[in-house]
């Protein structure tokens, strides 16, 4: 057995006892780059970067072969469908490749190329394969929302010598401009071109061919003999490829555009790097094969957990996309070439399936998430606690270590939701099980932790123990509802429990008998607060090529492995949400599922969380994870975390401390470490660091209205919820490559986390001439470029930007769900101007009542001139508002802080104790006018470089109402009453 069978992954159990039995192993120091394929190791990869050097070079006088049939040109139903005819060297005969061009009503566009004789399934598979004959055409089905297709019926067709222009989209403003021969097509918008397929002429579709037999002694090989593209051997696992070669590849160009972003999961900077060589650049391709890379290297376009093929491309002005729909291996290839403009090319290239490619045009970052939102869903929205603190450790070891664990938080005054379990909870690996001797009464532990309203996570991976007397395997096997192998029995590897089965999870009728196993009087000693955490799910398999399952094996409907590769995951996901989701929690309700995933694709976020999976406790582990978590944002799935310590080994004190204040701005934020690690319970750190660990997790928790108001958002239009500086200010181009700061939300929160070991301060980048003020001491930063900030260690650089209003609950409790009848803090942030607006959204946090307009939807705004603060309705349904606003009647704005008061008010009266000003609420619910008793302090600012600071105390202000304060007699004198 390799090494890599038996190196540790995110949670071992079967490790410990593997590696006394085994002595010649030695734990890994990093990841074993020789157990994943370099571009030249797989086959396929290899050959399109040839072919893609050869058609670049000049002598070649490329001229791509692909044509389209003019006389099968039909536009209909706004779908233009034609006959792509590929030239084949010394053949007479056309390969025929239909060509769809799919015009959506928001103005996305879907360009599928398929193979004639593929579809037909007219081709004769090798060996004794069952597999399908067809190219993959079901990516779409798990990836895309059931109802994406909205047509656009209103695309008007031109023909001209060879070129085919459909002006389409909103407004007409897009056109996409397809050249007969050569075939490529270009989007314009506004008469610019923004997106060129096929524009260097890379694309290739690998189309179907007999093995030639081999050459004679002398003679050439077959030109049809493609290099790799039969069996293929990788670390001692042979490839049988029934179908032969069948890549698809095509080249994507963004004229005029310097930065492209996307394409997660990759330890690698947000904008992307070029990928050909040269000084600052990576010579191979960014890999997406979902695969347990577990101490993954940073820097790296190394594939990862999971793989969302979504590629923004960024310019002042413009922002456009494109998503590769294909779910085999793919690899990546990125250039840019400067002349007057820097014009970044691209090289798609995957293992098989059709060639599927999705096309967005803008303009803005907004539009774009929204119109790829439309496509693959929008974030699911979370239960509430899921975006609260998660404690998690491979392994709390028994109940009475969770106790300790749950009652030592509470002894240090330390917030945390959920306490997570890894694989060693099981009877032996065995999922749906309790180890009989650790785990006795995990009822009771249910209902310990739900006391404080806590949450237990446990882990439930893809692969099920093979073993006697245990009705799992046997239901699994017996319904048939596994992987095959290539040969159609039933497929067995190693993982976690040693010789195991694997759901497919691609079957209805598995996911149905997933659902099954989680009913509460089946999965004995679950409860409503056991949620459900899937790793493992690339899949990962000790044993396989490349630490996964061998690519011939069979799913449902006899597709290939290789086909579906990096869907696995989110099916499995996918099972364990809908299993969740149908647990009969009483009162005829659904609860919100809560499933945290490490393996992904596009689509996911509809489904639950992402982490970055088997990280390690190093500082460029650490600076990694923010880069990462921008990208996952930007690519549609933003409830996403890293793995706060990091997972393997043992992070300084000051590690530690300074991950805890950079994983507080995590979307998913959860400590987790490896078995082998010691323990680093925050309440264990000791002084300084514990209190300065607790003071950063009481910081996400009076921010969670700020976290659950900026998921709402992402859950409607796809802004993402950590925003990266080229998406909160896309005219910035100073600021489109920086990845070491973030935005919270619409909050105007700007963070910077510090990363570095021994750094006591850093530079923030300011994207425009607001006032930004310091969160802590209201100092004022202001003036475009990088400004100095002095971070000592229990300092977090964080900046309020001029203009906004952040929603806050003040009030430490000991879980997020304890805060549910706390009221409401609004920080209003002056701009220079005076001016503040902000959002609050509020729901049950649990239900999916909120569908039905239970929830309150406010937007606040502070009007300078006016001097008055209003909330105002976003509800959309009134009805629905009122019946919501009465069950959360009791929930109150209490305080209201005014950042920069002397942006709007006249304070100098505040400032000499010559006023005891007064706040006036002038309207409430019903129009009526009231005289209103809060009291008000005045903090007036240290010196110039600060602003001043005004709050009102006891404001006593229901949150669903409609209501306007009157602040134009703070900063007077105080006035005889009849004149107000
Ligand atoms: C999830 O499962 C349901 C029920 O079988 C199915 O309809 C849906 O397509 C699946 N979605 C994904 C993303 O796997
Ligand atoms: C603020 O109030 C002034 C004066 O009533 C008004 O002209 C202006 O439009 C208001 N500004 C906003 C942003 O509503």
């Amino acid at each position: 057995m390799r090494v890599s069978a038996l190196s540790p992954s995110n949670s071992a159990g079967g490790l410990t006892i593997l590696l006394l039995l085994l002595d010649f192993i030695t734990p890994a120091a990093t990841v074993k780059h020789e157990n994943f394929k370099t571009c030249s190791q797989s086959g396929f990869c290899r050959r399109n970067r040839a072919f893609a050097d050869h058609a670049l070079t000049p002598e070649s006088n490329w001229v791509s072969p692909y044509e389209i049939k003019e006389n099968t040109v039909l536009l209909q139903n706004g779908i233009l469908s034609a006959e792509i005819l590929k030239t084949v060297p010394g053949q007479t005969e056309k390969v025929v490749l239909p060509l769809n061009i799919n015009f959506q009503k928001n103005g996305a566009v879907r360009v599928t190329i398929d193979e004639l004789k593929r579809t037909k399934g007219d081709i004769v598979l090798r060996g004794e394969s069952k597999a399908r004959k067809e190219r993959y055409n079901e990516a779409e089905r798990w990836a895309l929302i059931p109802d994406w297709d909205v047509r656009d019926d209103k695309v008007v067709y031109d023909n001209q010598k060879g070129q085919i222009t459909l002006t389409f989209g909103p407004e007409l403003k897009y056109k996409a401009i397809v050249t007969v021969y050569p075939f490529n097509i270009k989007f314009e918008r506004d008469g610019e071109t923004h997106v060129v397929l096929n524009d260097r002429g890379l694309m290739n579709v690998e189309h179907w061919r007999a093995q030639p037999a081999e050459p004679e002694e002398g003679k050439e090989k077959s030109p049809e003999d493609l290099d790799g593209g039969w069996d293929e051997t990788f670390g001692g696992n042979t490839d049988t490829k029934p179908r032969g070669p069948e890549a698809v590849s095509m080249d994507i160009s963004f004229p005029g555009y310097d930065h492209v972003f996307g394409i997660p999961s990759h330890a690698t900077s947000l904008s992307l790097k070029t990928t050909r060589g040269g000084e600052g650049a990576y010579e191979e391709p960014y890999r997406l094969y979902n695969a347990d890379v577990f101490e993954y290297i940073v820097d790296s376009p190394m594939t990862l957990y999971g793989s969302i093929p979504f590629m923004q491309a960024h310019r002042k002005g413009s922002s456009v996309g494109v998503l590769w729909l294909n779910a085999a291996e793919t690899w990546v290839d990125v250039v840019k070439e400067k002349k007057t403009k820097t014009d970044t090319k691209t090289h798609w290239v995957s293992e098989s399936g059709q060639l599927d490619v999705w096309v967005f045009l803008g303009p803005t970052p907004q539009t774009l998430y929204k119109a790829y939102g439309e496509l693959t869903g929008f974030t699911k929205m979370p239960p509430s606690f899921a975006i609260a603190y998660h404690q998690c450790r491979w392994n709390y070891v028994s109940e009475d270590d969770v106790k300790d664990v749950d009652r030592k938080f509470d002894k240090h005054d330390i917030p945390y939701d959920v306490i997570w379990l890894d694989i060693e909870y099981t009877d032996g690996k065995r999922y749906f099980t309790f180890d009989p001797l650790t785990f006795k009464e995990p009822e009771k532990m249910m209902k310990n932790i739900d006391k404080a309203e806590r949450k237990v996570v446990l882990i439930i991976d893809p692969h099920i123990k093979n073993t006697e007397n245990y009705p799992v395997v046997e239901e699994l096997k017996s319904k048939d509802l596994a992987v095959k192998d290539k040969s159609g029995d039933i497929y067995e590897g190693w993982c976690w429990p040693g010789s195991s089965h694997w759901i497919d999870a691609f079957n209805p009728a598995a996911i149905e008998w997933w659902k099954s196993l989680f009913k509460f009087d089946r999965f004995k000693g679950t409860a409503k607060n056991t949620y459900i955490w899937n790793d493992m799910n690339e899949p990962s398999v000790f044993n396989g090529p490349e630490t996964t399952m061998p690519k011939d094996n069979l799913h449902f409907g006899n597709w290939e492995h290789r086909d579906l590769h990096n869907l696995n995951g989110m099916t499995f996901m996918n099972a364990t949400h809908q299993a969740l989701e149908a647990r009969d929690v009483g009162k005829g309700k659904t609860q919100r599922s809560f499933v945290l995933t490490r393996a992904f694709f596009a689509g996911a976020q509809r489904l639950g969380a992402m982490w970055t999976g088997d990280n390690e406790a190093k500082w460029e582990h650490l600076q990694a994870s923010l880069p990462m978590l921008l990208s996952q944002g930007i690519a549609g799935f933003p409830f996403s975390g890293a793995d706060v310590g990091g997972f393997f080994g043992n992070p300084s004190k000051e590690l530690l401390t300074r991950w805890y204040q950079s994983g507080i701005w995590y979307p998913f934020f959860r400590a987790h470490a490896h078995i082998d690690a010691k323990r680093r319970e925050p309440y264990l750190t000791g002084e300084p660091y514990t209190s300065i660990i607790r003071d950063a997790i009481r910081l996400r928790y009076a921010l969670l209205p700020a976290w659950y108001t900026a998921f709402h958002r992402a859950s409607k239009d796809g802004m993402p919820i950590i925003r990266p500086n080229f998406v909160a200010h896309p005219d910035d181009e100073e600021g489109f490559a920086i990845d070491d700061q973030a935005y919270i939300g619409d909050t105007g929160l700007l963070v910077k986390p510090v990363v570095g070991e021994g750094v006591d301060k850093v530079d923030i980048h300011l994207a425009d001439d607001e006032i930004y003020y310091d969160y802590w001491t209201h100092k004022i930063y202001q003036g475009k470029g990088k400004k100095e900030y002095s971070a000592p260690l229990e300092k977090i650089p964080l900046l309020m930007r001029g203009g906004h209003i952040i929603p806050r609950r003040d009030r430490p409790r000991r879980s997020s769900g304890l805060m549910k009848h706390d009221p409401f803090t609004l920080v209003l942030v002056l701009n220079k101007r005076g001016h503040a607006m902000g959002w609050l959204y509020h729901d049950d946090g649990e239900s999916f009542d909120y569908k039905q307009g239970a929830y309150i939807h406010r937007q606040f705004m502070y009007n300078g001139s006016r001097k008055t603060l209003s909330s105002r309705d976003l509800h959309k349904d009134r009805a629905a508002a009122e019946t919501y606003k009465k069950a959360a009647s009791a929930l109150q704005i209490e305080k209201i802080v005014i950042v920069g008061a002397s942006n709007s008010l006249d304070t100098s009266a505040l400032a000499e104790g010559r006023s005891k000003a007064k706040a006036i609420l002038v309207e409430d619910d019903n129009g009526k006018v009231k005289e209103w008793h809060a009291s008000l302090g005045y903090t007036a600012a240290v010196d110039k470089d600060h602003g001043d600071v005004l709050v009102i105390k006891n404001a006593k202000l229901k949150i669903g109402n409609d209501w306007t304060i009157y602040l134009e007699q703070v900063g007077a004198e105080d006035k005889p009453k009849d004149e107000l």
